[in-house]
């Protein structure tokens, strides 16, 4: 047997022993009572009894064991012409002052504390500074416009939001504070203090009496010290969409967190302490939160925060300049940025300059499934292993992949290879049973989920079993639909809600369209993920007017585009809208998405036996061809 295989068996068989060893990496101020505490199957908890601290793991103990002079952050910022380098010891020294600042402004363990923040160190500052007091910290990522910030102002209540005067893409200057203005004047919580950090390239305004500088805050702050907090305490709470309106507040734990996303670095990614691992993502989104902070921090890596594009800052290189000036040895991105870099470097001129693979060990790649063709490209351009692996804001850390740490799986393009110890994957068909290989169904874990998966959505645990747990009861129910093979390789095939993956950024069709429904001359409407070759999917609405609204269509298309990015946000990148007489239905009314899905992407469908009136399909097809989605003409019912 392989190490994986006997890793895997003993994980499902021995849960407690398996992550009872796991946990011996860690440093507790208390260990664990009893590793898993299955009271309440649906809210099983970890490491019951254990004390510690995140950000004691993540900086002090590095410097207490060594590492001190090691470079634990690099600040790599093309948009701003800047690099900076933070030791471990300098990082640690960094988060105890904010943190002293935070303790001084009232935070206190338990408090929340929102971040909205570009890609800057004091993000991550922040995010540890957090974690050393126990406070919770809810980073909502710079793409989402006011309105989805005040929801989830309201929901966490921070009593302190952080932000920065304004972030940079590429070569716009984007304003971050005047949203957080509007986010605060239009939720009814009002958080006590904003803290600004003010950036050369704008000024924000500040509200006296509430707003202070990040200078301010820190002015005579005190270091403080790691709060020693329960296995079981909030880390942090991330928002992510579901498929509603409303997002869901995933909420992790201390304890859970700790082991997996330290277990993951070493046997998934392979990485020793001391390596440089860059994730090039987001803070905003759960791979900053594990990737960039989080899981090399607690490794002993070197963490990059790079505040930049795969392309335009300046060129298809700068993925290889970064690894090459900082000897990355593990690149993790989102396929659609290597889509961009192939696009504008097809023939890997850029590549052949800096000679990544030099340093690069391997190049991971989640977020949305990595088409074969640009998978091929990777390997062939970079001659290392490329790893599709497959994750979720809610479990934190890779459900499926090829762990190059324990062994090395041969690649199967299109795959995400095999599952993580912890995770008892099933796919089911409609009525709960196990599908044979090569038969697609929902994708369920068996539960009890591993550490460091969520443990409930904030606030919700009614809505955290309604969203997750009731479909398929004893199981997780991931939202992604796919198939083992016969070797037991597992292919993610996509959602089978009504999330969708634009350029890597989840998000849900169902908050477009309630935005859209609440325009008042729209009547009914339905939002598809459309197939995209650089973004992977984007989304693409369709409308039903209300009788007389008196304007052109052409006009009310451009208020809806508007409408969708003056409350969901520039991420949403809802470009693409279209106004229909009807929408397809079945008889008992419900909106065929999936059949409109599969037009648009010129797959063949078959009629569903309810539909309503057929015809209706045919208006989508021609609004389609319309819209310019040239494969719209290829696909047919299946007969
Ligand atoms: N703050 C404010 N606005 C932001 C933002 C941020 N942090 N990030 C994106 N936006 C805005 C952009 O300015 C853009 O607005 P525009 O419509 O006015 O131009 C919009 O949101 C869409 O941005 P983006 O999705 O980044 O598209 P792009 O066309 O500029 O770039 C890619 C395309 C593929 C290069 C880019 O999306 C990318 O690098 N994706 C990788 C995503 C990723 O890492 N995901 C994490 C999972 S691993
Ligand atoms: P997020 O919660 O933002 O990380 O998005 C998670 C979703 O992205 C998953 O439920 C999948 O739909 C999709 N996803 C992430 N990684 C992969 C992958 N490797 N293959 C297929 N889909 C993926």
């Amino acid at each position: 047997m392989g190490r994986y295989q006997e890793e895997f068996r003993r994980s499902l068989q021995d849960p407690e022993g398996f992550w009872g060893d796991a946990a011996r990496a860690i440093r507790w101020d208390q260990p664990p009572r009893r590793v898993l505490d299955r009271t309440r199957p649906n809210f099983a908890r970890w490491f019951e009894g254990g004390r510690l601290n995140t950000c004691f793991n993540a900086l002090d103990r590095h410097v207490e064991e060594g590492r001190g002079e090691q470079l634990a952050l690099i600040y790599d910022s093309p948009v701003t012409s800047t690099v900076l380098r933070f030791t471990y010891a300098a990082l640690r020294d960094e988060v105890a002052r904010f943190a002293g600042a935070l303790a001084r402004l009232g935070v206190v363990k338990g408090d929340r504390v929102v971040i909205y923040m570009p890609m800057v160190p004091e993000a991550v500052i922040s995010m540890l500074a957090c974690a050393r007091l126990g406070a919770v910290h809810s980073v909502v990522f710079g793409g989402f416009a006011a309105h989805e910030l005040a929801a989830r102002i309201d929901h966490a209540r921070p009593r302190v939001v952080l932000c920065a005067s304004c972030g940079i893409d590429a070569v716009r200057v984007l304003p971050y504070k005047p949203l957080v203005d509007k986010a605060i004047e239009a939720a009814r919580h009002k958080p006590e203090h904003v803290v600004v950090l003010q950036r050369p390239e704008a000024k924000a305004e500040l509200t006296a009496g509430r707003d202070l500088t990040w200078e301010q805050a820190l002015e005579g702050a005190e270091p403080a010290a790691c709060v020693s907090l329960e296995a079981s305490d909030p880390l942090y709470i991330l928002y992510t969409s579901g498929t509603t309106g409303h997002p869901k507040g995933v909420v992790r734990d201390n304890g859970g967190h700790a082991v997996a996303l330290r277990w993951s670095m070493e046997f998934i990614y392979g990485a020793s302490a001391g390596e440089t691992f860059w994730s090039a993502s987001d803070i905003g989104w759960v791979v900053g939160h594990s990737y960039i902070v989080y899981g090399p921090l607690l490794r002993g890596c070197t963490t990059v925060l790079y505040e930049g594009k795969p392309v335009g800052t300046p060129d298809a290189g700068a993925f290889w300049r970064v690894v090459r000036d900082h000897g990355v040895r593990t690149l993790f991105t989102a396929p659609t940025a290597f889509r961009a870099i192939r696009r504008e470097d097809p023939a890997g001129a850029q590549l052949r300059l800096h000679r990544p693979a030099d340093h690069l060990r391997a190049l991971f790649l989640a977020g949305e499934r990595c088409d074969p063709d640009t998978l091929q490209w990777a390997r062939e351009q970079l001659g290392i292993p490329v790893v599709d692996h497959w994750w979720q804001t809610e479990t934190g850390w890779p459900v499926a992949a090829n762990p190059i740490g324990l062994e090395t799986f041969p690649i199967k393009p299109g795959s995400a290879t095999m599952p993580m110890p912890g995770y008892d994957i099933r796919v089911l068909d409609e009525g709960g049973s196990d599908q044979p290989a090569g038969e697609s169904g929902a994708i369920a874990i068996r539960l009890p989920l591993p550490p460091g998966c969520l443990q409930t959505l904030y606030l919700d645990d009614a809505g955290y079993e309604r969203a997750y747990l009731t479909r398929y009861p004893g199981h997780y129910l991931t939202g992604d639909g796919g198939f083992f093979d016969s070797e037991g390789y597992l292919s993610i095939m996509g959602r089978i809600d009504d999330v969708i993956n634009v350029a890597g950024h989840r998000l849900s069709t169902g908050a477009m369209e309630e935005i859209l429904a609440s325009h008042r001359d729209v009547a009914e409407c339905a939002v598809v993920g459309v197939a995209d070759a650089l973004k992977g999917e984007v989304p693409v609405g369709f409308v039903v007017l209300k009788q007389g609204t008196g304007r052109t269509e052409a006009e009310l298309v451009l208020e809806l585009v508007a409408l969708v990015r003056e409350r969901l946000g520039p991420v949403a990148f809802f470009k693409s809208a279209t106004v229909v007489k009807r929408l397809p239905k079945t008889r008992s009314g419900k909106i065929l998405r999936g059949t409109m899905r599969k037009i648009a992407d010129g797959v063949q469908y078959s009629l569903p036996p309810t539909i309503e009136e057929p015809a209706a399909l045919d208006e989508i097809r021609e609004a389609l061809s319309q819209l310019g989605y040239p494969q719209v003409a290829k696909g047919a019912p299946a007969t």
